[in-house]
């Protein structure tokens, strides 16, 4: 029977040092989530949920409580799930006033026939299904105010080079042998309205195969997508490249070829685990063979 694998990612970004703890704390304590599902036996779908469930409900990172705020002051965000068994997806994109997006996107692969829906139609269908309306003063802590506050006053227009944070993710694979991958971003900061980045994008954001890899990417979402970061993490290992070579493949890609930033993890068909990002830091964890947890940051 495969051993459980899980690796999980809080993003790729100038973290500064004095939030470096509580990145670390917020990672371990979302990786714990997701293995105590694997541990319990339970698909690898619903380990990467429960996981960015747990990185969401954190005010740390950029997604769900938490999420930058867009150049209007308010929280849009974008989450995507991807079953590698049945290569199945369900995403929500420039959704507002939900707790907490991933759920809402398993929801979308599950109870409709489509894979991605967008802004007011994904908070209808959200509603419909028993989802919470979400007060928006529940996602925007001081800090993200606080960032926009001194954007509206610089006029300050965010470029690649100094985003902050971004996104978060986990990839499983379960011990049926089956993968997933989950990913959830408030975006980038100041982003125009309306604006969607990579992450609930097949392909880009996460992308998940039984017969290959699974993967879930972050940074800066306008690169991300040019190479369809993590299909192209997934298609390497399918030829043969062991997941560790297959992240930093793509990160040497994103870089040379889009002058791009950001940070890939990845779990192969195998189980063995891979994690690279050209960013100052990218907050990950992941559980050893020996179930053991390991934080980086
Ligand atoms: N990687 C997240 C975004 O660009 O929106």
């Amino acid at each position: 029977m495969p051993t459980p694998s899980l690796i999980i990612h809080g993003g790729a970004g100038s973290i500064p040092d004095a939030e470096v703890p509580d990145y670390i704390n917020g990672c371990r304590l979302a990786a714990q989530a997701g293995w105590a599902v694997l541990q319990n036996g339970g698909p690898a779908l619903e380990a990467v949920e429960a996981a960015v469930k747990v990185l969401e409900d954190d005010p740390t990172f950029d997604a769900g409580r938490g999420s930058h705020l867009n150049a209007a002051g308010y929280v849009e965000m974008d989450a995507i799930i991807v079953d590698g068994a049945t290569l199945d997806n369900g995403a929500v994109a420039a959704v507002q006033r939900v707790q907490n997006p991933i759920s809402l996107a398993r929801l979308v692969m599950k109870r409709s026939k489509h894979s991605l829906l967008v802004g007011a139609g994904a908070e209808a269908f959200a509603r419909l299904h028993g989802v919470p309306d979400w007060p928006e003063e529940n996602l925007i802590t001081s800090r993200e105010l606080e960032r926009w506050q001194k954007g509206q006053e610089a006029g300050e227009d965010y470029t690649q080079a100094d985003f902050a944070h971004d996104t978060v993710g986990a990839v499983a694979r379960d011990a049926n042998g089956h993968l997933a991958a989950a990913t959830s971003t408030g975006g980038t900061a100041h982003k125009l309205p309306g604006r969607v980045g990579d992450s609930p994008l097949i392909g880009s954001g996460a992308y998940a195969d039984d017969e290959s890899g699974a993967a879930s990417a972050t940074g800066w979402g306008e690169s991300l997508m040019k190479i369809v970061i993590s299909k192209a993490a997934c298609d390497l290992i399918a030829n043969g490249h062991p997941a560790q070579a297959a992240a930093e493949a793509v990160i040497k890609k994103l870089a040379e070829r889009v002058n791009g930033l950001g940070g890939i993890i990845v779990v192969d068909a195998r189980g063995n685990v891979g994690h690279a990002f050209n960013t100052p830091r990218m907050a990950r964890a992941w559980v050893t063979p020996d179930g053991q947890i390991v934080t980086e940051c």
